[in-house]
């Protein structure tokens, strides 16, 4: 198998793009499908400064690690959500990456913000704090992207396309109209971006291992997801058979959008903090009265 750019012995062959490459090409074309999507949805420029959320985990490393290579100014956001060793491990991975590429990492504690941490809020939300947890995530990550032009996460193909899946099957207009590889700023809301949105959960891991960036190898221990797996399974099935169905099947529905669009909810800023929300109080902060009701803090 010889690369189809220069000829030498290819490492992969990426069957959606009939395409086999070398190292050095493989490389070239993960950070060019980076770029092309961060101009095919008008992401940002040069001159913006972007705020990367880092979790530790392969994507986030590897965004923050092709958005540096390609020139972009970087900064790395990491929340620690005080689920003791997955979390530590997942911090010293992302300041280790820092360190190594002399970048700036913010980094926040829950703890700092609520007095507890995910394992507790599991304990008040009957053990399935997921979505508590993307909540906070949300909300924090937003808070610190503020101050930035952008906010990028590292949401890849596969995620984008099994919610997307998700959302057909169960006819959810509403996500369908939201989602999007860019959110605009709106008021107390971040611009929020997904520059991986063209490569694969594969192409993303074969990156970080090829040059052997540092990322966390576990999932996080309350973490179930067994919907999003199944839709993912489903999808890499159905790839299998036919490569190139799932970009297709996302840049489709991007191009076919207009055709979900329902009316929007209007936004208008939580009373305690200014977050848009539906409410009169945002879920963030009801989250912290309950949690102070609940726990006593000395
Ligand atoms: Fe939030 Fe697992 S990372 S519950
Ligand atoms: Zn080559
Ligand atoms: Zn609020």
């Amino acid at each position: 198998m010889k690369c189809k750019i220069c000829g030498r012995e290819a490492i992969v062959k990426l069957r959606s793009y009939n395409l086999a490459l070398c190292k050095e090409h493989y490389v070239e074309f993960v950070k060019r499908r980076v770029e092309k999507a961060i101009k095919k949805f008008k992401m940002f420029n040069k001159d913006n400064r972007i705020l990367v959320a880092v979790s530790g985990g392969k994507d986030s490393i590897v965004l923050w690690h092709v958005l540096h290579s390609l020139g972009y100014k970087t900064t790395g956001y990491f929340l620690n959500l005080g689920i003791d060793e997955f979390s530590m491990k997942s911090q010293e991975i992302a300041e280790e990456f820092a360190k190594k590429f002399a970048l700036e990492l913010k980094i926040e504690y829950l703890k700092d913000e609520l007095g507890v941490g995910i394992p507790e809020i599991a304990k008040i939300s009957r053990g399935k704090p997921c979505s508590t947890c993307g909540m906070i995530k949300r909300y924090m990550i937003n808070r610190a992207g503020l101050k930035y032009d952008a906010v990028a996460t590292g949401h890849n193909l596969d995620d984008e396309s099994s919610v997307l899946f998700g959302n057909i099957l169960h006819w959810q207009v509403e996500y369908l109209d939201r989602q999007s590889p860019v959110l605009p700023r709106d008021r107390s809301l971040a611009r929020k971006v997904k520059p991986l949105v063209l490569l694969t959960n594969f192409e993303i891991k074969f990156y970080a291992d090829l040059l052997e960036l540092p990322y966390i190898q576990y999932k996080c221990p309350f973490s179930t997801g067994a919907t999003t797996y199944f839709y993912k399974s489903v999808l890499e099935e159905i790839e299998e058979r036919m490569p190139g169905t799932k970009v297709r099947f996302f840049l489709g529905f991007l191009e076919n959008k207009k055709g979900f669009s329902s009316p929007h909810r209007e936004l208008k800023p939580c009373k305690k903090c200014g977050y848009l929300t539906t409410a009169e109080v945002c879920s963030f902060c009801r989250l912290k009265e309950r949690i102070s009701s609940q726990f006593i803090f000395r």
